[in-house]
């Protein structure tokens, strides 16, 4: 039987100690020497701790140490009250956790479950990462999760929001009901009421049957209401009406209808401008951020970098049946400074396009694509562009095409799928609208989305008592909205480079 818990015999009475403890405790554990065949021990037994009891100075636990952190086993290290002087070599151990001795066996046994926990939750929730900021993400999920309480789930786009909502979800006492996602941003005002409350059999020209809405629908279980600062001031009024009695009328209708649901919502542009500028109400946003979650950007945790690459190179490697080994360091740094303006999805796309494009069995720092260094590119519709199809129509039938062409081409039909996953996600989200889109090529999909977006109301870009910023920043946010997050055209139409638009979203935190 593999064991839970392995405990490192450099101070053996520490080691025999902890381990009576741990057993009293009922874990499993074996002890092992970190001189003799540690990395053999720990492959065999894949525990889900590791605990080095003592010499974390020198070079043997230091490589354990490194070892279990990359095959991603917390590791529990326990120091002389000297050691912090020795702080230099310390702080070179790559451990989870650590702990000045002597420790009471107590308290070992307590952060060795909590460790474990951890561990047992971001397997269930799919959250990777190690730095401050998403430790502290996960333990707000354990604490929010058993509780109805609302919860605002607040960051960038593509910094996990969904990943949160699913997990607050996912660990709640109603796992078991439905969890319904509605994104806000993707129907227009009419649509986005019927969908949310639903409608009667008449209530409007085309309501021809009656039809229970997501809150109905998630009854018992969890509604996230995705990018929730997009709602209209009119829904605002009556979502709040939900939020305060858990109850509503079915558009046309007239009977209240009580649920019991959670409400999850999302945003990544901050509510809190939003009710400054007018466009979201004080009352509502109160309501919404009785709990909250932020996300940090992935530039402010560069630190969760290589273990996001690994893990995705790992799942990438396994779906595309690709003998891969990894990533060079001089890749690896590369992609730890790079930008990141479009976080986890930007790095988790890029680590796909690159695990079937790379030649070799590793990722180099060539096979990066320049505009991820630069930040240019989200690989998302948000900013990605179809260079496809332009490329291709240059491209001459039986002409000799150079290798890099033939990257590019492929790079660029990788790229595409993935705008066409994000597309059918959005259509997803509004199934009446769009039946059937001929995916004959991008423009044309581009043209069936822009005009869904014409039918809503023109937004209002100047109220009186605006400041210059404040017009500034609503008439980007209308183009980039007009045109559905694509830079170089909302660039183009605003005339200002797209450079300079970059540097604008970014000041005006619309991103
Ligand atoms: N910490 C993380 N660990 C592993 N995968 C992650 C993490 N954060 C995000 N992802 C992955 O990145 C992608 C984007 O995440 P998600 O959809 O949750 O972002 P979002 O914040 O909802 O973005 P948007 O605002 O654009 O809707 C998903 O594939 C998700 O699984
Ligand atoms: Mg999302």
């Amino acid at each position: 039987m593999s064991s839970q818990i392995l405990i490192a015999m450099d101070d053996l009475e520490t080691a025999v100690r902890l381990n009576g403890a741990f057993e009293a405790a009922k874990f499993s554990t074996a002890m092992f020497s970190s001189l003799d065949d540690a990395r053999g021990t720990v492959r065999r037994e894949n525990p889900e701790l590791v605990i080095l009891t003592g010499a974390v100075h020198e070079p043997h636990v230091q490589q354990l140490a490194a070892l279990a952190h990359d095959a991603e086993i917390s590791t529990l290290a326990l120091l002389e009250p000297t050691d912090s002087e020795r702080a230099e070599r310390v702080g070179r151990l790559r451990a989870t956790e650590v702990m000045t001795k002597p420790v009471a066996p107590d308290d070992a046994v307590a952060t060795a479950r909590r460790l474990i926990d951890r561990r047992h939750l971001q397997e269930r929730t799919g959250i990777v990462g190690e730095s401050a900021p998403i430790q502290e993400v996960l333990v707000k999920i354990e604490q929010m999760a058993p509780v109805s309480s609302t919860v605002l789930v607040q960051g960038e786009s593509g910094s996990g929001k969904e990943l949160v909502a699913k997990g607050l979800h996912d660990l709640s006492p109603r796992r078991n009901g439905a969890f319904i996602t509605v994104n806000c941003a993707a129907l227009p005002e009419t649509l986005l009421e019927s969908e949310l409350f639903g409608h009667e059999k008449g209530a409007f020209t085309g309501a021809a049957e009656r039809r229970l809405g997501r809150f109905e629908l998630a009854d018992g279980g969890t509604i996230f209401l995705d990018e929730i600062g997009e709602i209209p001031l009119s829904t605002q009024v009556k979502l709040l009406r939900v939020l305060e009695s858990r109850t509503f009328f079915r558009v046309g209708g007239t009977q209240p209808i009580k649920v019991d649901v959670r409400v999850v919502a999302a945003t990544n542009r901050s509510l809190r401008d939003a009710v400054t500028l007018g466009e979201f109400r004080d009352d509502l946003y109160y309501r919404l951020n009785v709990l909250n979650i932020y996300l940090p950007p992935l530039r402010e945790r560069r630190g969760d970098i290589p273990l996001l690459l690994r893990r995705f190179i790992r799942e990438f490697a396994k779906t595309h049946e690709r003998p891969f080994r990894g990533i060079t360091p001089e890749a690896m740094q590369r992609l730890v400074n790079a930008p990141w303006p479009g976080n986890v999805r930007q790095l988790r796309n890029l680590v796909e396009s690159m695990v079937v494009l790379a030649p070799g069995a590793e990722i180099r720092a060539s096979d990066i694509p320049a505009d991820v260094l630069e930040g240019a590119g989200t690989h998302s519709l948000r900013s990605g562009q179809a260079l496809l199809p332009m490329r291709m129509q240059q491209q001459q039938p039986g002409r000799d095409v150079p290798v890099q062409e033939l990257e590019f081409i492929l790079r660029s039909l990788v790229d595409l799928r993935l705008q066409i996953e994000e597309l059918r996600r959005r259509l997803d989200d509004h199934p009446q609208r769009v039946q059937v889109i001929e995916l004959a090529d991008h423009s044309a999909v581009a043209d069936v989305m822009s005009e869904n977006d014409r039918d809503g109301d023109q937004p209002v870009l100047y109220r009186p008592g605006m400041t210059m910023a404040e017009v500034e920043r609503a008439t980007i946010e209308a183009a980039l909205k007009e045109y559905r997050g694509n830079r170089r055209r909302a660039a183009e139409v605003l005339g200002i480079g797209e450079r300079t638009l970059y540097r604008k979203i970014k000041a005006y935190h619309l991103e």
